[in-house]
């Protein structure tokens, strides 16, 4: 079973961010597949390195959308993304030295990072960038 299930209730209404928001949601059940098919650690890497490439390509492109569109609340919503990039490249660091391995609890801390942040954060632009 995938770890997270698009659903249309995490939409935006802006097409290009919902589908960068279903690639994250596919990189992590695909990071999620791997962890539990106990692939080994380079693949693992592969792809948590790809969410974050990934991660970092989209919070571009919103923060690009939301300064075009004057969205008062782009200062806010950006150092939530630096925070979250932050962590997750600390994820990242920790695996990459064997201080930490990718667990269940390290899957379930990457799923609520990306429906919280949609459902508390971007819903608030919903609407108001496109
Ligand atoms: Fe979709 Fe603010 O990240």
């Amino acid at each position: 079973m995938e770890l997270i299930s698009w659903s249309e209730k995490y939409s935006v209404n802006n097409n290009l961010i919902d589908s960068q928001h279903k690639k994250l949601v596919g990189l992590i059940n695909q990071l999620h597949a791997a962890m539990k098919e106990s692939k080994g650690k380079e693949i693992l890497q592969k792809i948590l390195g790809e969410l974050i490439l990934y991660t970092k390509d989209h919070f571009s492109t919103e923060e690009r959308m939301m300064s075009a569109a004057k969205f008062p609340g782009f200062a806010e919503h950006k150092k939530e993304h630096d925070g979250l990039t932050a962590k997750v490249l600390d994820l990242q660091k920790k695996y990459g030295e064997g201080s930490s391995s990718l667990t269940i609890d390290i899957m379930n801390f990457l799923k609520s990072w990306l429906i919280n942040h949609i459902e508390g954060t971007d819903k608030k632009y919903k609407g108001r960038i496109n």
